[in-house]
């Protein structure tokens, strides 16, 4: 079942438009710029004025006389230059809200055709700590992941470790530089194994002969050295796990965990095809693929290196035949860096040349930097990089600040405060990053993200916790019948009516911050017409049955939207 109110509407112009001989393209309702005028209008009659070489006030009339005697609307008029305002019968507005209230998808639609999209998100990298950026990428790609499975496509999550190129070399150059071999290398855990890369870089930076050994320890590598590869294994691993710690406490989760190592045997099949097509250019001692020159000429693809490697764009390439080979991808979604958006550019439009991937969309949500209130990146009190853990950690200390203390006077045991905080820092931390639009960066807003007011996560969480409480309270009054008394039910049951097309607009869009929006939108309904319309002291208990389905449909929607977002919905949220 879907409810999607607009939809109807349309439906019924539609049958008004043919009988008048009107095109019904022009049969659309959007909901009204003037609230206070009516539900939904309706500009068609503009746009058939000049078709129809009449006025289009003349036009507008004549629809409306047909509308109005429609049972489900209540109010048709004709205002301005020739919009058509609707107002919907109260009765249809509350017939509408049992059906979503029956419904366990609450009336969203789906899609007419599911597709398996692959989204690559988180990409971290060995060894090194994972930072905001990869923050972004996994929390934006987890919440649009759930999006994409609740409207009825199949995704599949890879995290694509950045497990191959260069770091590996300076790591193991650096580790024997200190050892004289590799022999000690299985006893190193993930923090010293971040020490020695970060020496690496620096040695790297400074020296050009370091580069070089890195470079050659590299090349070795790539081509299957026993040793090297050993030692490797063992880096990827401690790395892996650490990353799994970080994802799982942020509620981010993958299908898959492959890297751009596994895409390593396809890269020779990539040099291979293009060199078939005539594409593959020996330049300057690497192998490359020259671009098209559009109005916005694009350098060239590096595909091998000329020491025999191969370039993190041949492995996202190659990544995208495996997709469309073993997974087979409809679709493709990349979230990462807008700063990325030439490679990705280069990588598709070769994937295109080399035909590796027909039909299959590419697609690359770049997102913006998490800034500092200085604008620029976000950084530690010391300057330093934040890194996930810091993150997660300083939002737990700010939290905990409005929380009260574990024992009898509370009622909670640490245990039980320990997992509300989790839920809550990492709620707090999420929709800060969603409630922007995502390619905007965003400033990092230390002292109000986690504040229970606002348009905050836990400001979010505590209306669902608040609705709960509202609902023990009244435990005896069972959610009835919806019937619309007041204008803030209406205006609650409107904003619900809206629930379908928001979703699937958000999907669409590969924007989360169209449901972030809304869920804050509808939070605020639920606030005013709560503050307005008491359940238990109804006028009668028709309405408070109805106040108390009102209410539970609310709740029921906003935890599936907390959901799509990626937060958790805590049944209580104490204050201190
Ligand atoms: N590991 C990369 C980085 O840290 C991000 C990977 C993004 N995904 C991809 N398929 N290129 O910059």
């Amino acid at each position: 079942m879907t409810c999607v109110l607009d939809e109807k509407i349309n439906k019924k112009l539609e049958k008004v438009f043919n009988e008048l001989g009107f095109d019904s393209k022009y049969a659309t309702v959007k909901n009204s710029d003037r609230p206070d005028l009516s539900d939904f209008q309706c500009n068609g009659a503009l746009a058939l004025a000049k078709i129809e070489k009449k006025n289009p006030r003349q036009i507008g009339e004549m629809i409306a006389a047909k509308l109005s005697e429609d049972a489900d609307f209540a109010k048709v008029s004709v205002d301005g230059p020739g919009f058509l305002n609707i107002t919907l019968k109260d009765e249809t507005i509350a017939a509408l809200m049992d059906e979503i209230a029956q419904d366990e998808r609450f009336g969203c639609a789906k899609v007419a055709t599911p597709k398996t999209i692959v989204m690559d998100y988180g990409g971290p990298n060995v060894a090194k700590e994972m930072h905001v950026g990869h923050l972004r990428s996994g929390v934006i790609g987890e919440s649009m992941r759930r999006i994409e499975e609740f409207v009825g496509n199949k995704p599949i999550s890879d995290v694509h470790f950045g497990d191959w190129g260069t770091p590996i070399g300076m790591i193991l150059a650096e580790v024997i530089a200190h050892d004289g071999n590799l022999n000690k290398m299985e006893s190193y855990d993930i923090a010293e194994i971040t020490a020695f890369y970060k020496k690496a870089n620096i040695r790297c930076k400074e020296d050009e002969k370091a580069k070089e050994t890195a470079r050659i320890i590299t090349a070795k590598f790539q081509d299957g050295d026993a040793e090297y590869t050993k030692a490797w294994k063992h880096i990827r691993k401690v790395s892996v796990d650490a990353v799994k710690e970080n994802y799982k406490e942020l509620g981010v989760h993958f299908d898959l965990w492959l890297g751009e190592s596994d895409a390593h045997k396809t890269c020779f099949e990539i040099k291979k095809i293009a060199e078939e097509k005539g594409l593959l250019e020996f330049d300057d001692g690497a192998y490359i693929i020259r671009l098209d020159e559009g109005n916005k000429p694009k350098p060239p693809v590096i595909i091998e290196k000329s020491d025999g490697g191969f370039t993190y764009q041949a492995t996202d390439i190659a990544t995208i035949k495996m997709r469309v080979d073993d997974l087979k991808a409809d679709e493709i979604v990349y979230f990462v860096d807008k700063r990325q958006s030439l490679h990705f550019e280069q990588v598709f439009e070769t994937v295109e040349k080399l035909g590796i991937a027909p039909n299959v969309k590419l697609l690359h949500i770049g997102f913006g930097t998490v800034n500092g209130a200085d604008g620029k990146p976000f950084k530690t009190r010391d300057g330093g990089v934040m890194n996930l853990s810091d993150m997660i950690k300083m939002s737990k200390e700010k939290v905990a600040e409005s929380m009260p203390k574990a024992g009898a006077e509370s009622g909670f045991s640490q245990e039980e405060l320990d997992r509300l905080i989790s839920q809550v820092a990492v709620g707090a931390i999420k929709f800060q990053d969603l409630k922007n639009n995502i390619a905007s960066g965003y400033i990092f807003e230390l002292d109000d993200f986690a504040n229970f007011e606002g348009k905050t996560g836990p400001y979010i969480q505590y209306a669902v916790a608040r609705i709960n409480s509202v609902m023990r309270k009244n435990a005896e009054i069972k959610p009835g019948k919806i019937v619309i008394t007041n204008q803030e039910e209406r205006n609650l049951a409107l904003k619900i009516a809206q629930l379908s097309n928001v979703v699937m607009r958000c999907e669409a869009e590969k924007e989360p911050s169209i449901i972030s929006d809304y869920v804050y939108n509808l939070a605020q309904a639920f606030s005013s017409f709560y503050n307005t319309s008491p359940i238990k002291g109804a006028e009668n208990a028709q309405i408070a049955g109805s106040r108390a389905a009102l209410a539970k449909l609310t709740r029921d929607i906003l935890i599936k939207l907390l959901y799509l977002l990626g937060i958790e919905a805590p049944e209580v949220m104490p204050k201190a």
